[in-house]
């Protein structure tokens, strides 16, 4: 089973960046961490981070032709405000669930708005890098 993981703008930057916030690994560490902790489990794992709202976009697009099977995705501040993300994750008809490091009902006010929750089957927050995990999981008990 193909997974494709989807990191979006600033989220290259993490383990330097807000690191009170979003801890002080990096997000090559994390995808070791998450490589190793899935070593046993058939599936393959395709890592991408960009910080272009279209990139994301496109790479979403790419996913429909490519035999993925599910969509783990963190889109950074996109997250709060991109109807194009939205109606891209809509679009694909492959199923989607959105992560984020952090809780983004627990910070500023305008992090509490997703505007992709409604068309993702699942939201995680709060779990740091065990979120990308749990994402994993819920595609593989749902096999
Ligand atoms: C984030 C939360 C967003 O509000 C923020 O813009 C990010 C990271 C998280 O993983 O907690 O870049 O998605």
């Amino acid at each position: 089973m193909k997974l494709l993981i989807i990191n979006g703008p600033n989220l290259n930057l993490i383990g330097n960046r807000e690191t009170d916030v979003y801890g002080d690994e990096s997000l090559d560490q994390i995808i070791n961490w998450i490589q190793k902790k899935t070593k046993n489990i058939e599936i393959d794992l395709l890592w991408f981070q960009s910080n272009s709202e279209g990139e994301i976009i496109d790479k979403l697009h790419w996913a429909m032709h490519n035999d993925i099977k599910g969509v783990v995705i963190n889109p950074g501040a996109y997250t709060h405000y991109s109807y194009a993300i939205r109606d891209a994750i809509s679009s694909i008809e492959i199923p989607v669930v959105e992560v984020h490091l952090s809780n983004i009902y627990e910070r500023e006010s305008f992090r509490r708005i997703s505007v992709i929750k409604e068309v993702c089957k699942k939201q995680i927050k709060g779990l740091g890098k065990k979120g990308y995990l749990q994402a994993i999981n819920f595609f593989v008990s749902a096999k």
